[in-house]
């Protein structure tokens, strides 16, 4: 009834209002008419009584224009008498004043009226209107009798203002109770919303996340009320689901974390015992499946650590915490760099002053010596590579710049995952395995830092940048 684009709240207030208004007004043009119809009914009476008055006043004589004065006379009796067709006399008889002509140019409306009809409503002009009865007397004139309407238009005029009146008290005072009763019972609905708003904040995507929002005081003898149940027992089953999600994320972990320092010790076996058997005489194809077994455990422990270390991040094993410094971490891994990749060019931007970050000093090291080791694999010979350090008001922002063949658009989005490497031979033929980028990130989040690649072929950046108080 009321657009749906306003608050419950308001409609139901307005749609009662409405509906009360419509009640009320049914009621009072019904009372009205009736009244109206009551009293009019009433007045005709009385015409006809003053109308008997006067012929019984008057029996078989000629007539002659008298107030019946036996009995209680009503106020204003409008008398006239017509012979022949002709208003002989016509007057209003006020009660305690003289009697009142009535004007001649409302004779007209005294002689259409017929005799043996019953009383008709008559606008006599100044005289108002006036319910006019004629009869015939035995002696063939006409009398008319008549009572004016005044009063009655009085009366149905008050009642009409009284109805008015209060039916605007009436609404009014409806509204405010219906909008106090209505605000009353939807608050257990705001409750509901406000808990349903609250969840829908909460992190519930990583991580241990304990759901403890509840609605509270629901009555499932309500609608509203059930509806905060049933939301409590969507919390429930969310928050169970959560947990065991958890704790099977939890296990998948802790397995991985196993597993990758299980592999530990028959790689190191392995290695080992391949180093003593190439320090014998050997052929020199022995020699050569030996070398390859050798790096290919190389790679395998390199995989492995990766492994464990993604996997201690992910169960957030806490890091190390000390004071470290960038610039110190940035000249050591260009210097590495430098002896690993010889024909890239470094070049460095870094402070004088120590840039100090809290944080732990080896994981750090490992994220620059991931991006260089990026830079310098993934780019041919000859590639300019910038490290530039920056301490800036609240964080320290380390760039890796080279200006290299860059990064496929396509893989961009989803540099920073898990196992996500290039297709080139280039990417392959070095033993990549795509955890690189993804440890950085893991190192630079459990530090509350951020990272960046942005890449266009001849330019490929990564940026990161690490909170300076702890
Ligand atoms: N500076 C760069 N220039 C061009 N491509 C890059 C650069 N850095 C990263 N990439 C691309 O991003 C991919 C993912 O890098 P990431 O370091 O995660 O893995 P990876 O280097 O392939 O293997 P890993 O580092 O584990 O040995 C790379 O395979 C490479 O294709
Ligand atoms: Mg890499």
């Amino acid at each position: 009834m009321i657009r749906n684009s306003y608050s419950l709240r308001t409609r139901l207030v307005a749609t009662t209002l409405l509906l009360l208004a419509i009640a009320s007004a049914l009621i009072a043009v019904v009372t009205t008419i009736s009244l109206r119809q009551f009293l009019i009914h009433r007045l005709d009476d009385q015409v006809r009584a003053s109308n008997r008055v006067f012929i019984r006043a008057e029996p078989g004589s000629p007539p002659a224009l008298v107030v019946p004065d036996r009995g209680p006379r009503p106020p204003d009796t409008l008398t006239a008498v017509i012979r022949d067709g002709e208003v002989v006399a016509a007057a209003v008889f006020p009660i305690g004043e003289d009697p009142r002509p009535v004007p001649e140019s409302e004779y007209p409306d005294l002689l259409g009226l017929q005799d043996g009809r019953p009383p008709r409503s008559v606008d006599l002009g100044e005289l108002g209107d006036f319910r006019l009865l004629a009869t015939r007397t035995p002696l063939g004139d006409v009398i008319v009798s008549g009572l004016p309407e005044a009063p009655v238009q009085a009366t149905v005029t008050s009642l009409v203002l009284i109805e008015l009146v209060v039916t605007g008290i009436a609404l009014a005072g409806a509204g405010t109770a219906a909008a106090m009763v209505v605000r009353r019972e939807l608050r257990p609905l705001e409750r509901v919303a406000a808990t349903a708003a609250r969840v829908s904040t909460l992190p519930l995507d990583r991580g241990e996340v304990s759901l403890v929002e509840r609605v509270p005081d629901v009555d499932p003898r309500t609608e509203v009320g059930q509806v905060g149940s049933a939301l409590n027992r969507m919390l429930d089953n969310v928050g169970s689901a959560l947990e065991v999600r958890h704790e099977s994320e939890m296990q998948l972990r802790q397995f991985i974390a196993d597993a990758s320092h299980e592999l530990r010790t028959p790689l190191a076996a392995i290695s080992g015992y391949t180093e003593l058997t190439r320090r014998e005489e050997l052929s020199a194809d022995v020699e050569y499946s030996l070398t390859r077994i050798a790096s290919q455990t190389e790679r395998m422990t390199a995989l492995v650590e990766d492994l464990l270390l993604l996997a201690r991040l992910d169960a957030g094993r806490p890091l190390e915490r000390g004071e470290v410094d960038l610039a110190r971490l940035v000249v050591d891994a260009v210097a590495d760099a430098h002896a690993a990749g010889p024909d890239h060019h470094w070049q460095l931007a870094v402070p004088e002053e120590p840039v100090v970050v809290p944080g732990d000093g080896s994981r750090l090291a490992q994220v620059l010596a991931n991006l260089l080791a990026n830079a310098r694999t993934h780019t041919p010979p000859g590639t300019n590579v910038t490290v530039a350090l920056a301490a800036e008001r609240s964080c320290a922002r380390l760039s890796v710049t080279d200006d290299g063949p860059g990064i496929a658009p396509d893989l961009l989005p989803h540099i920073f995952e898990r196992f996500a490497r290039g297709s080139t031979s280039r990417s392959r033929d070095n033993g990549s395995t795509g955890l690189g980028l993804a440890i950085v990130r893991a190192v630079i989040a459990a530090h509350a830092g951020k990272v960046e690649a942005e890449s266009t072929p001849g330019r490929t950046v990564f940026t990161v940048s690490l909170p300076r108080a702890a």
